[in-house]
């Protein structure tokens, strides 16, 4: 199965697309998380998304899509993968279609005031990644799986999470009528519970088996 998740910053990509990759045993494909990690390994292409992505900009499209290009060309995506964060653009989404292609793009809905919400208040683990909301949380400095150390990322202040939202709808939402235009498009309400919202996926996805 190769999928795509769409949806504004804070709309629960990451969190549903970890346990619908675990469900479908496909590799959960986060260029939010690349990049991220491209960082903190100090990579010359670290080193140029770094001011992209605390600014709340897209990084440029040729270094993401060679990014992908080459993930996608590994043994472990050759039967499925499912795509967090990408394409962003109309040049990416080209640029996708031409090395390989899509069965199903989820489009996850959520309002913005719940998206600063949940956003402001998200905790990752530096050790096993996973996500969290303070409200979910005890220990807001030790994750409950692993007892790694919580961080909050360097672009969730709000006034970022905001400029990331308005570069959303301008360069990404576009994506919603390409992708329904091919007959891909599937929307999934994620203002719900976690466990609700991945039976939700999980629905759409056997519907279309
Ligand atoms: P990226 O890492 O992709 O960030 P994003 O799209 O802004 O989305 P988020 O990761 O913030 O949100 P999410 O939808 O994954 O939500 P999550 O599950 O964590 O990209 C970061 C930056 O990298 C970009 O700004 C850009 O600079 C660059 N970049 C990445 N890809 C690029 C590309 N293709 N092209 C160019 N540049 C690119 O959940 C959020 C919070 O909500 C958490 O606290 C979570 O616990 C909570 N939550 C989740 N679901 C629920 C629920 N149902 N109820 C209550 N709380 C919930
Ligand atoms: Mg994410």
């Amino acid at each position: 199965m190769r999928l795509m998740f769409v949806g504004p910053p804070g709309a629960g990509k990451g969190t549903q697309a970890v346990r619908i990759a675990a469900r479908y045993g496909i590799p959960h494909i986060s260029t939010g998380d690349m990049l991220r990690e491209e960082i903190k390994n100090g990579t010359p292409l670290g080193q140029q998304a770094k001011a992209y992505i605390e600014a709340g900009e897209l990084v440029p499209d040729d270094v993401i899509i060679g990014m992908v290009k080459e993930r996608i060309s590994r043994p472990d995506a050759r039967d499925g993968f499912l795509l967090d964060g990408f394409p962003r653009t109309r040049e990416q989404a080209e640029a996708l279609d031409k090395f390989t292609s899509l069965d199903v793009v989820i489009n996850i809905n959520v309002p913005d005031d719940k998206l600063i919400h949940r956003i402001c208040g998200r905790r990752v683990c530096r050790q096993c990644g996973a996500t969290y909301h303070e409200s979910m949380l005890e220990n807001l400095k030790q994750c409950p799986k692993c007892g790694g150390e919580l961080y909050v990322r360097d672009d969730d202040k709000e006034e970022i999470v905001r400029q990331r939202i308005a570069v959303y709808k301008e360069k990404t939402q576009p994506l919603i009528e390409y992708y329904t235009k091919k007959g891909l498009l599937e929307d999934v309400v994620g203002s719900g519970g976690i466990d609700d919202i991945t039976e939700a996926i999980v629905a759409v996805l056997e519907n279309r088996k």
